[in-house]
């Protein structure tokens, strides 16, 4: 499965310093609780721990969703219609995006992703895969309106965002970009979306703290990173990887906790930590039936079918733009 990259054009110093990352981690390790935002997790290493993640036993995320594409291809595909424009917002995925293109005969389709080089060599695969099929990637940064290939003007769109990535971003955002991909297709689009259920606090914390330490090791490397790209002398052996349950906001939280009192610098500036604070490194939303209709609502989607794995831990929910509306 392919990660999710991070949603921007690189700007560096003349040391090569990517600019954005740099002014999000001062800005965050200065915060009283410091954070740094998860999308700086998908450097080369973290991308690959991410796809390690996605074959963990104890994450059930990618295969529950995968289990609903495939088992539920008939009913998706009858709701869908033939002939639509897919356009997915990521360079789409190995697995879940032959599963979807080959239940729904569409016309086109166009992957939208800042990262290039991942963008044409996940597009090149595909397209080898469905010969027939125009696939027309761009490069752009889909938390804005994007405008479209000229090919697919006029043809009636479905967006694709699988994976339950909306799950990491807090409402603002996620309503943002919600409505950015409402015009981005345009009227009468569809959008297929993945989005993780509530379920078993103990069974979250599995997902999100797996027994062989991936995702720990995925966590870590955030200040690998740092350590590396902003000249920091964070101690490692200094944090330990935690997943929290947030029931008020249902979402799990990772952290990166102090074990000791511990002092660093990143980029010239020094930073203490007391020994149990920590830097939130990640939100990751979990859905109820109700609570994902009202994200969807609140930001322009009106849910028209929704499906779950057997097991009901992942759902898969198609919903229709509408046009605003002032009265009830
Ligand atoms: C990419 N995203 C949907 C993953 C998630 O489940 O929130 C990222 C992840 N973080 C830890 N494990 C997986």
């Amino acid at each position: 499965m392919n990660p999710p990259h991070s949603l921007r054009l690189v700007e560096r110093d003349a040391d090569g310093v990517d600019l954005a990352f740099r002014a999000d981690v001062l800005a965050g390790l200065s915060e009283p609780q410091k954070a740094v935002p998860a999308r700086w997790f998908y450097d080369d290493a973290g991308s690959q721990l991410f796809e390690d993640i996605t074959q963990l036993p104890e994450y059930y995320p990618t295969r529950a969703e995968t289990e609903i594409l495939s088992s539920r291809a008939a009913d998706i595909a009858g709701l869908i219609g033939k002939g639509r424009a897919v356009v997915e917002f990521g360079s789409g995925s190995s697995v879940k995006t032959p599963l979807l293109l080959s239940a729904i005969a569409p016309s086109a389709y166009v992957p939208l992703d800042i990262a290039g080089d991942f963008l044409r060599a996940s597009s090149a695969v595909l397209a080898g895969k469905f010969p027939g099929l125009a696939v027309l990637p761009v490069e752009a940064d889909f938390m804005r309106r994007v405008e479209l290939p000229d090919e697919v003007a006029g043809l009636p769109k479905l967006g694709f965002f699988p994976g339950s990535t909306i799950g990491n971003m807090i409402a603002r955002t996620a309503t943002d970009l919600l409505r950015s991909m409402r015009e981005t297709l345009g009227e009468g689009a569809l959008l297929l979306i993945g989005m993780d259920l509530v379920k078993d606090e103990r069974v979250l914390l599995a997902a999100y703290d797996d027994a062989a330490g991936v995702t720990a090791a995925f966590n870590r490397n955030l200040l690998v990173r740092i350590n590396r790209e902003l000249d920091g002398d964070i101690p490692l052996d200094a944090f330990a990887h935690e997943a929290r349950w947030n029931d008020p906001f249902a979402r799990i939280e990772m952290h990166l906790v102090a074990r000791r009192d511990v002092s660093f610098t990143v980029s010239g500036q020094t930073f203490d930590m007391a020994a149990g604070t920590s830097i939130h490194t990640e939100n990751s939303h979990k859905f109820t039936k109700r609570s994902a209709q009202m994200l969807l609502a609140a930001s322009g989607w009106e849910p028209r079918a929704r499906w779950t794995d057997e097991a009901r831990q992942f759902s898969l929910v198609l919903a229709e733009s509408r046009p605003p509306r002032s009265a009830p």
